[in-house]
């Protein structure tokens, strides 16, 4: 197996990755260039690592948090492929994993287009996989992205700049009924049309911040639900402007076609859409069966190709919740190739 130096793909040559860097201190680590606090760290390497001298696949690469712990619990000869739709991101991670230059080495590609990224590389199999899905820190607060309802960003929302749609063009372009379904469908909103109604009434809508009041003048400020009252709204562009939901399910196929016998997959999903859609992929991967329950006799002759190995979802401990409060929703789910 050859394995390339680390470069990006991403031609992203000029980039200061401190044009991204957010506001104010909130969620910083202790390393001041870096933003974004690694979730379930310990638990990831405990479940991932199954050999020192693997060849392990960080599918959400981010700012390189879990691509370190791997990268120092593998010493001497573990390897480390990081991926990351967002060019930005891999310059920051590149720059943090430097050190690791002979171990380390990464593409900009989405992890639906997995497979082609490892054999790019020169890796044809893994023994493991980890997707950390959602978007990280730096990318949530960073007003550019537009993320986030209480930036004053443009409303962008897409991970790859160079991807064609954005939040902007949704809001402004979509019909109340297009609108309604993707509010309803990709955050479960329950006030679905009466948003998509107003945001029509009210186009055009430029920033995030404009867009947050409309839908708190809409639905009320006071929710009986903690989150914010925009946050369904905020998470339903950001699903449909990435494609997150059918690019997950891809992405969870090519992990596994890409994994060795004993190889490991370990996602991190931090909502409920995701948590099912893993969930549900991962049962049907395990089943010895998947014929309709209405046919008596198995005719599939489906074979299954992991185990699960944690029946009951990780969750952060109290401790680490109370350190970085963002982790609170995290799920982590593992299975094993078989
Ligand atoms: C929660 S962050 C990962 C943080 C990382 N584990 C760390 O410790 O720093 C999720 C990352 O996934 C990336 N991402 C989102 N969708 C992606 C996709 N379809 N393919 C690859 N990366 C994606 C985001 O750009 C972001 O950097």
């Amino acid at each position: 197996m050859v394995f390339a130096v680390s470069t990006t793909g991403g031609g992203n040559g000029g980039f200061d990755p401190g044009s991204i860097d957010p506001p104010g201190d909130a969620g910083r680590s202790t390393d001041p260039y870096i933003y974004h606090r690694s979730v379930l760290l310990s638990e990831v390497v405990e479940h991932l690592v199954v050999r020192r001298d693997g060849v392990y696949v960080d599918a959400t690469l981010g700012e390189g948090g879990h691509g370190v712990a791997i990268l120092d619990a593998t010493v001497p000869d573990g390897r480390l492929l990081g991926i990351d739709r967002d060019p930005r991101m891999l310059t920051i991670a590149e720059r943090r994993l430097a050190d690791f230059a002979a171990r380390f080495t990464s593409v900009h590609a989405g992890y639906d287009g997995l497979i082609d990224a490892a054999n790019s590389r020169g890796v044809d199999s893994a023994d493991g996989v980890l997707m950390d899905l959602g978007i990280s820190s730096r990318q949530l607060e960073a007003p550019g992205y537009g993320f986030s309802f209480q930036s004053n960003g443009p409303l962008d929302m897409r991970f790859d700049p160079a991807s064609p749609l954005t939040a902007h063009e949704v809001i402004n372009t979509f019909t109340e009924d297009e609108l309604a379904s993707l509010l309803r469908e990709n955050g479960e909103e329950p006030r679905a049309r009466q948003i998509a109604r107003a945001i029509v009434r009210h186009r055009p809508i430029g920033d995030a911040i404009t867009l947050a009041e409309l839908v708190i003048a809409t639905v009320g400020r006071r929710s009986r639900r903690r989150i914010h009252p925009a946050t369904r709204t905020f998470q339903a562009l950001r699903i449909a402007v990435n494609n997150e939901l059918d690019i997950l399910r891809k992405g969870l196929q090519s992990a596994v076609q890409l994994l060795a016998t004993g190889g490991r997959l370990v996602v991190i999903s931090y909502h409920s859409l995701e948590d099912r859609a893993v969930k549900q992929f991962l049962a049907r991967e395990a089943a010895i069966c998947v014929c309709p329950p209405e046919i008596p006799v198995c005719v599939c002759g489906h074979q299954p190709t992991v185990r699960i190995l944690n029946r009951r979802v990780i969750r952060p401990s109290l401790t680490e919740v109370n350190a970085n409060p963002r982790s609170r929703s995290a799920r982590m789910r593992v299975a094993e190739r078989l």
